[in-house]
């Protein structure tokens, strides 16, 4: 139980990754309040959560909920940002650059409006993705926000040490992220992936949650990208 008596908030731990995260954590002994813009996903995580785990409604994308989110909560131990819309593909030529502006608004600036507001004792763990590494055609705006995060990762570990900062960049994973697509497509695009790379399979939500608990239980780590992509950068 190595984060018992410490309270972890999942901002986005409503579902997919930030919810295995909040799950596994509450599991370790924390306390653990989840956040997210839709009261019905809160109250779905919190039928699933292990007792005693609370929930908050606030859009990430509105730093002055965000905000009064923090001023509520006080200090925490850890912060674990994962909130994040399913991004569309772009291809530079016909891009819309105020659609292409907007994508960052919840995973860059949300993730730095967090930070900026909460008042962390420990660690936190932000969420970039492999797009960044291996990017397809369409993909600039993709990569280029997950690139900003891993930047911000390590210009974050410098400033605000002692407490430690890293990200976790997880492959294509199985999660309601791509519940927009029809479930043949999506099955055939998880068996398409998971068929071509190393781990021959698509990553489940609790093998990332476990690179999550990593970054908040060990002391030394900071500054760091944790992938976890089945191999789908060397693929
Ligand atoms: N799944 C993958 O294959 C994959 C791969 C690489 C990187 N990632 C990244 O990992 C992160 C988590 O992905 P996931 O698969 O866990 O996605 P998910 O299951 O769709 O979860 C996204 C979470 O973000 C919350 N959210 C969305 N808009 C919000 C807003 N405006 N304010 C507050 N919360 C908001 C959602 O709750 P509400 O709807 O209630 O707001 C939900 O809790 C994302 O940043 C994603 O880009 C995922």
């Amino acid at each position: 139980m190595d984060l018992q008596g410490q309270h972890v908030v999942v901002l986005g731990g409503t579902s997919g990754i930030g919810l295995a995260t909040a799950t596994a954590a509450a599991r370790r002994g924390a306390t653990v309040t989840v956040a997210s813009s839709r009261s019905t996903s809160v109250d779905k995580a919190l039928a699933v959560l292990p007792a005693g785990a609370t929930g908050r409604l606030a859009d990430l994308g509105r730093p002055g909920e965000v905000r009064a989110l923090f001023d509520d909560l006080g200090e925490i131990d850890h912060l674990v940002y994962t909130a994040g819309e399913p991004l569309d593909l772009m291809p530079v030529a016909t891009l819309d650059l105020a659609a292409a502006r907007d994508f960052f608004t919840l995973r860059y600036f949300g993730a730095l409006s967090a930070v900026q507001a909460a008042r962390v004792r420990r660690s936190i763990t932000l969420t970039t993705g492999v797009a960044k590494d291996r990017p397809g055609a369409g993909w600039a705006v993709a990569a280029s926000i997950c690139g900003a995060v891993q930047a911000l990762t390590k210009a974050l570990a410098v400033e605000l040490a002692p407490v430690r900062v890293n990200a976790v960049s997880p492959g294509v994973v199985r999660s309601p992220l791509w519940s927009r697509m029809g479930e043949d497509e999506r099955e055939r695009m998880y068996r398409d992936i998971g068929g071509h790379i190393p781990a021959g399979r698509v990553g489940e939500v609790e093998d990332i949650a476990e690179a999550y608990l990593f970054c908040m239980t060990q002391s030394f780590a900071t500054g760091t990208v944790i992938t976890v992509d089945g191999g789908s950068v060397l693929a």
